[in-house]
């Protein structure tokens, strides 16, 4: 790949915790079905699946909210459960149900007749979105790759869908704690792989994505989640096209476990908003940056609301670089797209204070 120069680097400067003009902001699910937009390109592509899996409109979807808002980074339009779709399971999308599996996996035998993904193969149609949309980007930003962790891709494979109590996974995990590590071994092998081919194809940053690390116990939290982070952290290409590739880790719910996460060899922790980023900032120290956390639900209260909070956001922060501005999780398909434009207006014009020496 040529290298086009970076226009806006401001994202990349603040995970590696170096001086910006104003903090960077992204948000997560920042391309999706809040944007009258996104409903269209999803309309002309059959099913959720079927836009990921053409690259123009991934592509298309991808840049929808760096045309509407003054974002710092661009996120791969696709999903975490590709990997598990790529193994064989079989994903779909039931209206108003979430993501479904038509194959669970909860015995030994069905996870030891799991095989890891050819990424560059099996996950072609992933890889031709990413440098379809470096291509488009053209510099104008960084893209940021992404991927389940092995614990939340496990919870929907065993449970075959979103759950609430995990009741199929807790039973593995107690009951053959050795078929469970096999599983997020397998499924360590299948993201660290995936990752690197996305770094190859153009992801100039990666995001692990820990959604339901906070369903665990301190104890098996740091056993079956945090270790195959840390075991994907070290396997991953750091250098690419004479840049460092920074790692984000964002397990959910994982404020109480910040300075174990912190040492997993990452370059950024993302934080939920039941942690305030000033005890966060203090916890983690010089290790890694931070990226958070306005509550998503803010932006269906009135501009001078969310301005308060974007406000209130910034100065938990407080002054200097390592910042990366985000919501706490993903932004909710209700959001009016107006109360997105006052958080960006509010976030450009109170940031910049925190930047000056
Ligand atoms: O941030 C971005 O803009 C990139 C796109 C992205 C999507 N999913 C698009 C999507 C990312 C980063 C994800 C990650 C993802 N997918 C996670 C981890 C992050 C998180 O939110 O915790 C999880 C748990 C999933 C699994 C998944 N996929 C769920 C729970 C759903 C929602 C199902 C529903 O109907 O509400 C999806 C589908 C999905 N992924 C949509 C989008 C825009 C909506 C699908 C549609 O258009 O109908």
């Amino acid at each position: 790949m040529t290298t086009t120069p970076l226009q806006n680097d401001r994202f990349l400067r603040a995970l590696a915790r170096q001086p910006v003009d104003r903090t960077p902001v992204w948000m997560m699910r920042q391309a999706g079905r809040y944007l009258p937009e996104y409903r269209a390109s999803r309309a002309d592509a059959g099913s959720f699946m079927d836009l990921c899996r053409n690259h123009d409109l991934a592509c298309e979807v991808t840049l929808q909210p760096l045309e509407r808002y003054p974002l710092d980074a661009a996120i791969l339009f696709s999903d975490i459960l590709t990997i598990p779709d790529a193994m064989g399971l079989g994903l779909y999308f039931e209206t108003g149900e979430g993501p479904k599996f038509r194959k669970t996996v909860r015995t030994s035998e069905e996870v030891a007749a799991l095989s890891v993904p050819d990424a560059e193969r099996d996950l072609d149609y992933v890889m031709r979105a990413v440098s379809t949309i470096r291509r488009e980007l053209n510099g104008r930003m960084p893209l940021i790759g992404f991927s389940g962790s092995p614990w939340t891709l496990a919870t929907y494979m065993v449970e075959g869908g979103s759950s609430k109590d995990f009741r199929h996974l807790k039973t593995m995990l107690y009951d053959t704690p050795d078929t469970m590590h096999q599983l997020l071994d397998t499924l360590a092998h299948a993201v660290t792989d995936y990752l690197n081919a996305q770094i190859r194809a153009g992801a100039q940053a990666v995001q692990i994505f820990d959604t339901w690390g906070g369903a665990l116990s301190t104890p098996a939290y740091l056993e079956f989640s945090l270790r195959y982070m840390e075991q994907i952290v070290s396997g991953l290409i750091r250098e690419h096209d004479g840049r460092h590739v920074p790692v984000i880790l964002f397990t959910k719910n994982g404020g109480q476990w910040l300075e174990h996460i912190a040492c997993a060899g990452a370059d950024a922790l993302g934080i939920d908003w039941s942690t305030e980023l000033s005890d966060a900032r203090a916890r983690v120290g010089h290790k890694v940056a931070l990226q958070g956390n306005l509550d998503p639900n803010v932006l269906f209260a009135r501009p001078s609301a969310i301005r308060a909070e974007v406000a209130r956001v910034l100065e938990s922060y407080g002054h200097g670089p390592g910042h990366v501005f985000n919501l706490g999780h993903g932004i909710s398909q209700f959001t009016n797209p107006d109360n997105v434009t006052a958080f960006m207006e509010a976030l450009h014009e109170l940031s910049p204070q925190y930047h000056r020496d």
